[in-house]
């Protein structure tokens, strides 16, 4: 049994946002994010999470709850399993009742990489190497670089120090040759770049050959301590400063991260030989940093960066992108001691959507019409995939670039405008709902004015604010909706005052046109109807009868 302290404190360091972040691909939406929901067939993101509120909603399908909760029907988990698939997934050690105790982390990998950075020091060529490239000796310090020498001599060192063949296996170090059954250690004669997660654990190895091995760098495996589409090189050291100063650098390369750090841009990071992906985001999203992508020239670069800037665009990250070219990268500026010159590179970043329409427009040959207009159809997918107000802005932006007129770039009308003109929705309902959701205390101003039945759209919803239903998705999902405003309580009369007016006058309507009244009774009604459209209009509140 896992102990049940353990399990709160897991629970109070896991985050909505990055766990969910770990399965989909969130977009920023005010002060939320939203998500494809992945519970029902979806096709506009309706899946809410809110970081203040630590909850998920469905806006379409109704599913929603806690971080435990996504995980248990994503994974279609029990508890238990859940509870430890998400203790792995943010390597926690949970802590058992009984001695059921799992495996002690026997540090293998910090072990290995003490062995690896003493290693450096005795190979005079790999610390050469090192000097010649340009990095300093405090350099090599910080970044724990190192030198894997024989494989027989690296598994000699595992042995000695009690670690199994299959304890070596499972961090990705070493592996049993197919055709000799023999044991071989994965990174031979090179130099090795340790890799820390986000907590500064050691989850991983760069290794780059320093004689002219046709695989010029070898990264570790994927395995359950490590996965390369959701780490940063350098993220662990970098992260303080990414808090502080509110940017990134990403880079492509382990060189040019450790280079950029040495020169004192030290928010800077690297992918580890694979593109950005949304599976990246949880890393930096909380910390809401501008991001400067410094990639390389090449169409390699090119494509790797264009990809990045529509990921980040559609999830409004500020920044933009630097290409590096003639096969100057970050590395090289830096040991060509070109400090001036890249802080200049790094404030003149090309914004992500201008990079975006320009790369996009750029892959086809404008002189003919049918190229010209699948131009048109990827530029307006993109921007597409933006904020409704970022649409508006940036269609004469393609439109200008494609040299045509602004109203051939369609751009889609946002969610609220539409449910509201089909009927589904009243905003005025929504928002007097919502700001008793927020100010509870309000209902007391209210609640010998209104009835559950004087709600045209809403009219369940306000039944179960009543009952103190708070939980229930219809009212968890009216919480979440950022179009909806909290209002004072000033405000919230006035808005009372609105819906009531429209109520009494939708009321007078029916009676004047009632056949059951006689005369006598349509007058007394009419009368009384008006006397109160009347007083509210002066600002008064009138009791409901
Ligand atoms: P580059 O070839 O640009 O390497 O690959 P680099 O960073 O400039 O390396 P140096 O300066 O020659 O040492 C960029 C990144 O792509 C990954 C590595 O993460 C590398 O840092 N890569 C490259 C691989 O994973 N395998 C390779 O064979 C090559
Ligand atoms: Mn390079």
């Amino acid at each position: 049994m896992i102990e049940n302290r353990s399990i709160e404190d897991l629970k109070n360091r896991l985050d909505i946002v990055d766990v969910v972040g770990s399965y989909l691909e969130l977009k920023k939406n005010g002060a939320n994010f939203k998500a494809i929901c992945p519970f029902h067939n979806d096709s506009n993101p309706s899946l809410v999470i809110s970081p203040s509120k630590q909850i998920y909603h469905c806006f379409s399908c109704g599913a929603g709850g806690d971080s435990i909760k996504f995980v248990m029907e994503y994974e279609k988990l029990n508890y238990p399993a859940t509870i430890e698939k998400l203790a792995n997934m943010y390597n926690f050690s949970l802590t058992y009742t009984e001695s059921s105790e799992k495996k002690e982390d026997r540090k293998l990998m910090e072990n290995l990489t003490l062995f690896f950075r003493k290693k450096l020091d005795t190979q005079k060529n790999a610390k050469e190497y090192l000097l010649q490239r340009g990095i300093g000796e405090s350099t090599i310090e910080k970044f724990e670089l190192g030198f894997a020498p024989s494989s027989d001599e690296t598994l000699n060192f595992l042995r000695s120090y009690g670690y199994s063949i299959s304890e070596a296996k499972e961090f990705g170090v070493a592996d049993i040759s197919e055709n000799s059954d023999r044991a071989y250690c994965r990174f031979i004669d090179r130099i090795i770049y340790p890799i820390r997660s986000r907590n500064g654990k050691f989850v991983g190895f760069g290794g780059r050959t320093i004689t002219n091995h046709p695989a010029k760098y070898i990264n570790s495996p994927q395995t359950r301590y490590f996965n390369k589409s959701r780490l940063l090189y350098g993220y662990f050291f970098a992260k303080e400063s990414i808090f502080k100063q509110k940017k990134i650098i990403i880079t492509e390369g382990y060189m040019d991260t450790i280079m950029l750090h040495q020169a004192g841009f030290t928010n800077a990071v690297a992918t580890l030989g694979t593109a950005l992906t949304s599976e990246h985001l949880p890393l930096i999203t909380k910390m809401e940093p501008e991001v400067i992508l410094a990639y390389d020239g090449d169409n390699a670069g090119i494509a790797a960066a264009l990809k990045a800037s529509i990921l980040l665009s559609k999830h409004s990250f500020k920044g933009g992108v630097i290409l590096f070219g003639e096969g100057m990268d970050p590395a090289d500026m830096v040991k060509n001691a070109q400090i001036e010159k890249l802080n200049r590179l790094f404030s003149e970043a090309q914004p992500f959507i201008e990079f975006a329409i320009e790369q996009i427009v750029k892959k086809y040959n404008l002189h003919e019409g049918l190229e010209k207009q699948k131009a048109l159809k990827e530029g307006s997918l993109f921007l597409q995939s933006l904020p409704a107000s970022l649409q508006e802005s940036y269609r004469g932006v393609l439109s200008g670039a494609l040299n045509l007129p602004q109203n051939l770039v369609k751009v889609k009308r946002d969610f609220v405008r539409r449910e509201q003109r089909e009927g589904f929705i009243d905003i005025l309902e929504l928002t007097i709902i919502k700001t008793i959701l927020a100010k509870p205390s309000l209902i007391d101003t209210l609640l010998d004015t209104i009835d559950t039945s004087m709600f045209k759209t809403h009219g369940e919803e306000f039944r179960l604010l009543l009952d103190n239903r708070f939980e229930h998705p219809s009212l968890r999902q009216i919480t979440l909706w950022d179009d909806i405003k909290i209002y004072e309580e000033k405000d919230l009369i006035s808005a009372m005052i609105t819906f009531l007016v429209r109520y009494y006058n939708e009321k007078l309507l029916h009676v004047k046109s009632d056949k059951s009244l006689d005369y006598k009774e349509k007058q007394f009604h009419i009368r009384s109807i008006q006397e109160k459209i009347f007083k509210l209009k002066k600002g008064e509140l009138v009791a409901y009868e």
